[in-house]
């Protein structure tokens, strides 16, 4: 069984599983989930990769962690979501869901939550969010979620909107 990282009202994030190659693939290989990023439709070996890396490195907190995004009673997974490293105790925060899941206040539950629970947890500082500053659906939820637009900063290899909230103690 799969560790459960967090639940919500209508979601549970929970450790990817070899069983969930076709689902996410099915989400990575359309075109419209990649619009705002440098990447591009994933082929099946691509997404075998992420799971098998996902999968192999076993996050046991949520200090840093990935994990496949699944609807509650229909049990199919929309997405992926988590925190990945930037700086020492600062991580950032990361979604991406299905399109067909777009528009339904599911980035903004899972970030909620994630900012909550990550907080309450572990002994991170504070969480950042970077969006292309044309990403008006990222930057949205980055702001509905409590993140404070700090401006636009490099970010790998372009300029991004960054976003930030602090833990408060
Ligand atoms: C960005 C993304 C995660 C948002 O997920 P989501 O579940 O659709 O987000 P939510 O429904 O919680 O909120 C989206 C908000 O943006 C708004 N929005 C979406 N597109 C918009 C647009 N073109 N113009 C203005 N507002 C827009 C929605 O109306 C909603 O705001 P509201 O609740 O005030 O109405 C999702 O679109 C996605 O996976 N995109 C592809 C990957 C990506 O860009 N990830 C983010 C960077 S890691």
């Amino acid at each position: 069984m799969e560790q459960i990282y967090f639940e919500t009202e209508r979601l549970i994030v929970r450790q990817w599983s070899f069983y969930d190659i076709p689902a996410l693939f099915d989400i990575m290989s359309n075109d419209f989930v990649h619009t705002y990023a440098e990447d591009s439709a994933w082929d099946m070996e691509k997404t075998e990769n992420y799971i098998r890396y996902m999968i192999d490195r076993d996050f046991k907190t949520l200090e840093l962690f990935h994990g496949a995004v699944v609807l509650k009673g229909s049990n199919k997974i929309i997405g992926r979501t988590g925190l990945n490293p930037y700086k020492e105790k600062q991580p950032e925060i990361e979604w991406k869901l299905g399109v067909g899941y777009w528009g339904k206040g599911y980035a903004t539950e899972l970030g909620r939550a994630i900012i909550g629970k990550a907080f309450a947890a572990t002994d991170i500082s504070c969480i950042y969010g970077m969006a292309h500053p044309d990403n008006i659906a990222s930057r949205k939820v980055l702001e509905k979620i409590g993140m404070e637009c700090i401006g636009l900063h490099k970010f790998r290899n372009n300029e991004d909107m960054f976003y930030v909230i602090k833990k408060v103690n």
